[in-house]
């Protein structure tokens, strides 16, 4: 095994640290170079930074297995775990399922985010936008995460899962103790409370469906359903709700982050605010950068199913793998100057934030094209947007899912809407 002298970062290095999460890029640079798989004792999880070592477990899901992408990443306490045995019945569906099962569910799901599908959901998004943003316009300064990039992804999927809106404040809530449970170290007292929580929040998936089964409607849960019509092979009740239950979790947070960031790092530098203002066609390229720059995931697991080399390290059956997504974006040996934020790098779309191979992201297009309004409406909106000065952005303590938590604008006269 790779030793891990010499490496500074080697014993005490800890994701879950506040200067991690505040700015985890210098350590994992550090990692790449010194120890790019290395063993991190307070996860009990291999970390691999390079970019080449990720892609090609990308590609290996027989080697790799995703068994783990949704498992709590610390032990949970008996009473927690016994909670979440005895009253989840989901079933694994898609990123935590491995083939042949999760390529018959992705055969069934891929259509329904298709191209034309995504574009059908831009006016809403739009009129979405609209609506939050002209709550705010008159005020000069506002938390932009609370005030629009928070409520926008959910308000968009939800519609697109079928939920009524005003349910939407307690499935964010919902969503946000199983990200804590999944993904982070919460303490025995929150992941009791938690854990009942995401029993309560898959009892809802699972009534939804039962209850819609017999209403059909124009949304994303009902196409699933209706998919039994004609197809022998399609998803039974359980199958549809864990669905429904994976989606509503997967697509918002993710994208509320990706907003964060690219406004983050775009008004951090006003002159390429001016640009994307003036020349609204660099915009896809500044989301493409934002998602190399600042993943709004930079972290993924799988776990091995044999012993195996990676890069010169031999990694033992059953290790369970921490993908560096964040420190495969900033691998200099594939993107040049990699701290610098770029908006017109050419490769910038080789990026690993949505991973690759069978399990890439079914709602990439989703999250650009929410993103792409959002900078577009404000960048016209707002020509003189920017950070209120002396603010401390903070970010959520877990291991994968990265975007500011609140973040404070402040700008003049905004610009009237048509
Ligand atoms: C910036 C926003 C997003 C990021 C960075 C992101 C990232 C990811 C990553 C890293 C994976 C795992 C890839 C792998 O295992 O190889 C994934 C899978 C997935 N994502 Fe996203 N995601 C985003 C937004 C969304 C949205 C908006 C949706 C749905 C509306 C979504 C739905 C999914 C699904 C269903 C999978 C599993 C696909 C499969 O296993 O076949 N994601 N995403």
């Amino acid at each position: 095994m790779t030793s891990t002298s010499g490496c500074p970062v080697a014993h005490d290095f800890d994701p879950l640290a506040e200067s991690y999460l505040s700015s985890p890029y210098p350590e994992l640079n550090l990692l790449r170079e010194q120890a790019p798989v290395h063993y991190v004792p307070s996860l009990d999880h291999w970390l691999v930074t390079r970019y080449a070592d990720i892609a090609a477990i990308l590609a290996d899901p027989a080697t790799f297995s995703a068994a783990n992408a949704q498992a709590p990443l610390s032990g949970l306490t008996e009473e927690a775990s016994g909670i979440l045995h005895n009253g989840l019945r989901n079933t694994p569906v898609l990123s935590n399922f491995d083939p042949p099962g999760h390529s018959r569910v992705r055969r069934l799901l891929a259509p329904l985010f298709s191209p034309r599908r995504m574009a059908q959901l831009a006016p809403r998004i739009e009129q979405f936008t609209t609506e939050l943003v002209d709550a705010f316009a008159g005020r000069g300064r506002v938390d932009i995460v609370e005030a629009l990039t928070f409520p926008l992804p959910a308000l968009t999927l939800f519609r697109l899962l079928g939920f009524p809106d005003e349910d939407s404040e307690q499935l964010k809530a919902w969503c946000g103790e199983k990200l804590e449970i999944n993904w982070g170290r919460p303490d025995a007292e929150y992941q009791l409370r938690a854990t009942t929580n995401i029993v309560r929040f898959w009892d809802y998936c699972e009534h939804y469906v039962e209850t819609r089964k017999h209403d059909l409607g124009d949304d994303l849960t009902s196409d699933l359903l209706r998919q039994r019509e004609t197809d022998p092979g399609a998803l039974d009740d359980r199958e549809v709700a864990s669905i429904v239950f994976a989606l509503s979790f997967a697509g918002h947070e993710t994208t509320t982050n990706l907003i964060g960031n690219a406004l983050r790092h775009l008004l951090s530098r006003p002159q390429l605010w001016a640009e994307i203002g003036r020349d609204p066609e660099t915009i896809a390229g500044a989301v493409q950068e934002t998602l190399r720059y600042d993943s709004s995931v930079i972290a993924w697991r799988r776990v091995t199913t044999r012993e195996v080399t990676i890069g010169d390290t031999v990694v033992p059956d059953g290790a369970r793998l921490v993908l560096g997504l964040g420190a495969a974006n900033h691998d200099p040996a594939v993107f040049a100057e990699p701290e610098e934020f770029e908006i017109h790098r050419a490769n910038a779309k080789v990026q690993l934030s949505f991973g690759r191979g069978i399990h890439y992201c079914l709602g990439q297009l989703l999250a650009r094209v929410e993103t792409e309004i959002v900078l577009r409406h404000l960048s016209q909106r707002f020509p003189d947007l920017r950070l209120a000065a002396g603010q401390d952005v903070r970010y959520p303590r877990n291991i994968s899912f990265r975007g500011p938590v609140s973040m404070l604008v402040e700008w003049s006269a905004p610009v009237p809407a048509h």
